[in-house]
């Protein structure tokens, strides 16, 4: 390696160069740090890793695909055995100031999160013992956890690392963010779609607000009415009537690329969700507990429609762009 330096620079006849290039080279190959992984760097392994699920068939990133925004493409994924979610999965990204997880909110902290779905029999089925079992087993993973954590693998340090890769799944480069700099990068569309957003006449804003476009709050836009639509969704935590059909307000960066949409993926398209709070009725004939600011028909044209999906689109982060069609 050294002799292939040397002769490369040599045959450039930069003499200054070519020994500042070894001094660099001996430099680097003489302090490269032991292998030691960042928790963040452990926990991206332990998101594909598939000895996590009863049968090694299913990892995090198998439901959470990172090509397609850390969500799925189907209403309900698929986990052990086939078996499908009874939700729809949300993507794992800007995760990192919620306060809430899970549609209905039952955790608190990415921390807690984490070991759930592993134990859960519809997605990895592992009761976590096992998982930590597992993962002592392995010669490898003890030997990273001992020198990232100074510990064997246990249930506190595997949480610990999945919630310390999820904190640097934040996305901050869409077109609308670029825009605040460089007003040329929205199309007159978008931007016209943008002040449809954050109008008196959709009220989108009032609930997708804030940095990600939501304020974490528990709502029910009209999807529930205890027959076909039977998600009681914060209701199952609480207990309490008032939240009947209430869900955690998603975030909606990146959302062009996360379909299918809402806690039951029932919308396909973008299209579809735009059609539905124009008109919230002509879908759920007697939803229970819906907010009022939901339930009036807004009463788009079919430009203002498209001019408010060509906004939700440029939320898209530079790394998703090319999934748009
Ligand atoms: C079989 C598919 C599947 C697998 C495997 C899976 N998830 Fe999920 N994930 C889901 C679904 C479905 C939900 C929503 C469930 C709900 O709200 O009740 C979810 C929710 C989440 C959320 C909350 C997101 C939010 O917006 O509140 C996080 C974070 C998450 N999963 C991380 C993980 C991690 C970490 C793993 C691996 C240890 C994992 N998931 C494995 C399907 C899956
Ligand atoms: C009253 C609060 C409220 C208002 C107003 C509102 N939303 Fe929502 N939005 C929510 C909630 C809550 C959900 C999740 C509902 C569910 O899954 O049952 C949601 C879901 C969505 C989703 C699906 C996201 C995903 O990842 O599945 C999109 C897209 C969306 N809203 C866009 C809009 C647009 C565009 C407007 C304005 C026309 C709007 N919202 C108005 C509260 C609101």
């Amino acid at each position: 390696m050294n002799l292939v330096l040397f002769y490369l620079c040599n045959m450039k006849k930069t003499g200054l160069l070519s020994l500042v290039s070894i001094t660099v080279y001996l430099l680097v190959a003489f302090s490269a740090p032991p292998k030691v992984l960042s928790k963040a760097k452990l926990g991206e392994q332990l998101f594909h890793e598939k000895i996590l699920s009863k049968d090694s068939s299913i990892s995090c990133a198998s439901c959470h695909i990172p090509e397609y925004g850390f969500s799925d493409t189907v209403a309900f994924s698929m986990g052990i055995y086939g078996r499908p979610t009874t939700r729809n999965t949300p993507p794992v990204l800007n995760m990192k100031n919620r306060p809430y997880f899970f549609w209905d909110g039952r955790a608190g902290s990415l921390e807690q999160q984490s070991l759930m779905p592993i134990a859960h029999p519809d997605e990895m089925g592992l009761p976590i013992k096992e998982a930590v079992a597992r993962l002592n087993q392995s010669k490898v993973y003890r030997e990273l956890f001992l020198r990232t954590f100074g510990a064997v693998p246990n249930a506190n340090n595997l949480a610990v690392a999945f919630a310390a890769f999820e904190k640097t799944l934040e996305t901050d480069s869409s077109r609308f963010d670029l825009s605040f700099d460089d007003s040329t990068q929205m199309t007159e569309q978008e931007e016209r779609g943008r002040k449809l957003f954050i109008s008196e006449k959709t009220k989108c804003f009032d609930c997708h607000r804030m940095q990600d476009f939501t304020t974490d709050e528990f709502l029910n836009i009209g999807l529930y009415d205890g027959k076909g639509l039977n998600d009681p969704g914060r209701y199952k935590v609480t207990g309490k009537k008032e939240d009947l059909g209430k869900f955690k307000t998603p975030g909606l960066r990146n959302v062009a690329v996360t379909g299918p949409y809402m806690h039951n993926g029932m919308f396909k398209t973008l299209e579809e969700v735009v059609e539905y709070y124009n008109n919230t009725g002509a879908f759920v004939l007697n939803p229970i507990n819906m907010d009022n600011r939901v339930a009036v028909p807004l009463g788009l044209t079919r430009q203002e429609k498209a001019d408010l999906v060509a906004f939700l689109k440029s939320l898209t982060d530079k790394r998703f762009e090319h999934l748009l069609k």
